[in-house]
């Protein structure tokens, strides 16, 4: 009977899992869908002291005790600019789990097979879980390093082939382990695991870590529900695959944003350089003030949100703005890029956060035919995702990228504090166009200077 409870007790929280993905899918019960989630991992959690032959009490609820409490207090603490890193060490953090479960199954089966028994299928799928999950584990830590601009990126000679060759090491010695059960073979097979994790990592450009995270965040999926097997776990199979899943289908998705192949993410440098046809021309700026008297005479305005925003936490700042424009009978929306910012909807929590009720927030798709009757698009700390050079100069590394054909429009405002390069390190077209004005800044106190221009005209 208390078996049967248990297993009803993993579905319902299997369940709950799916229905809280399924409202993240919109931003209007995102919240909601949060907090379903969060009901099925209490459910799978508290259920599992119940489990026939759990000890340890103390131990674990000590373990979840402070976890939850360093969780609480990081998630409470976090900037926004700051989720990518927090996300990393998350990961991470699941794919330890993983690994070290199967660490400890594969280790009890190798000291005593006749007690802990393990069919071939599921000794392979522990050593596969542990595999990747190390991989998580220590690609995302040091993820985590390089977000937080406490490591570099690190170039050797042969970098591919030494990576590749670690990688071979690692299934090699999970191959030995199916017919050798050897506890220093799978002391090497974890060594092995885990340095390749750290080596993929290495080079990736920062501003690719994204990719990367969510490329671990879907290994970390993986891993779980192998080891959901191992243990014959019915929740983690669930919450691993949809985590496997959706991260895979998020990574893909990114990768595709940028016009990108995965392969070219992980073994391409990118970012920092220069590249692409060379400009020639002038940009042409003007005085904050200016450009903010110039608002009184549109009748349609579109923001163009990018990282510059994220960085100057200017998100209330516009709101205030596109409040002030709509006020004045303005109609204002909000153009998103899939890949404006640094991580995947960015922009729309920052929005979001800010109060921006979603029918002004438009994406690329639904935008784009919109430009050329926009009177005004004020393009606030956004770069890449706007440049023209993505659609005509082959020679740039981000030729083929969708952007927001913001040169399209009327008058184009761009908001940033200086010369600096976007993600991908090249010049933006867009600044020498006739019809676009720099106003050079930082976006929260632009904004902050434009409120102040509209409301003393008043
Ligand atoms: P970027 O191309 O990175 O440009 C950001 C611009 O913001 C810079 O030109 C910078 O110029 C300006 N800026 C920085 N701080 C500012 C501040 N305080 N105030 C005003 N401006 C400021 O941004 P984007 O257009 O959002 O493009 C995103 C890029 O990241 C794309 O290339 C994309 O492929 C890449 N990427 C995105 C993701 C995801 S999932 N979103 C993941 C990986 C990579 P100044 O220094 O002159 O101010």
């Amino acid at each position: 009977m208390r078996e049967i409870i248990i297993q009803v007790a993993y579905f319902a929280a299997a369940i709950l899992f799916i229905l809280g993905l399924k409202r993240m899918s919109s931003p209007k019960t995102a919240t909601s869908g949060v907090e379903w989630a969060g009901i099925g991992m209490l459910i799978a959690v508290l259920v599992t002291f119940f489990f026939p032959g759990m000890h340890n009490f103390l131990l674990i609820i000590v373990a979840i005790f402070l976890g939850t409490v360093a969780a609480w207090i990081a998630a409470k603490k976090v900037a926004m600019t700051a989720m990518p890193e927090m996300i990393a060490m998350y990961n991470g953090m699941g794919g330890g789990a993983a690994a070290a479960i199967a660490a400890i199954e594969l280790s009890k089966f190798i000291i005593d097979p006749n007690i802990h028994h393990m069919s071939a299928a599921t000794f392979s799928l522990a050593i596969t879980g542990a595999l990747i999950g190390s991989i998580s584990f220590s690609g995302s830590i040091l993820a985590f390093f390089k977000l937080r601009d406490w490591l570099k990126n690190i170039y050797f000679p042969m970098q591919q082939v030494i990576n590749l060759s670690v990688l071979a090491i690692a299934l090699v010695l999970g191959a030995i382990l199916l017919f050798w059960h050897s506890t220093l073979i799978l002391v090497l097979f974890f060594i092995a695991s885990l340095a390749y994790g750290v080596l993929m990592t290495m080079s990736i450009g920062g501003a690719d870590m994204p990719v990367v995270i969510s490329l671990y965040n879907a290994f970390t999926g993986l891993a779980v529900a192998c080891e959901g097997f191992v243990l014959n776990n019915i929740s983690m199979i669930i919450a691993g695959t949809l985590v496997g899943s959706a991260g895979t289908l998020l990574t893909l998705l990114m990768a595709k944003a940028m016009n990108r192949s995965l392969s070219n993410v992980l073994f391409t440098r990118f970012g920092g350089s220069s590249g692409g046809t060379e400009v020639t021309g002038t940009t042409k700026s003007m005085e904050v003030e200016d450009a903010a008297m110039m608002l009184n005479y549109v009748t349609r305005v579109v923001f163009v949100p990018g990282y510059g925003m994220a960085v100057a936490q200017a998100q209330q700042k516009v709101w205030e703005l596109a409040s002030l424009l709509l006020e004045k009978g303005v109609d204002v929306k909000f153009a998103i890029h899939p890949v404006a910012g640094r991580m995947p909807g960015h922009m729309n929590v920052l929005l979001a956060e800010a109060g921006v009720p979603y029918d002004y927030i438009l994406d690329m798709e639904d935008i784009n035919n919109d430009f050329p009757t926009t009177d005004i698009v004020i393009v606030l700390g956004a770069n890449d995702v706007v440049n023209p050079a993505a659609r005509t100069d082959k020679a740039s590394p981000i030729y083929g990228m969708p952007i927001l054909n913001v040169d399209y429009a009327k008058q184009i405002f761009v908001i940033k504090r200086g010369k600096g390069k976007g993600y991908a390190g090249i010049e933006n077209l867009l600044f020498f166009n006739d019809k676009c004005r720099m106003v050079y800044g930082d976006a929260k106190q632009v904004m902050t200077k434009m409120i102040q221009t509209l409301k003393e005209q008043e």
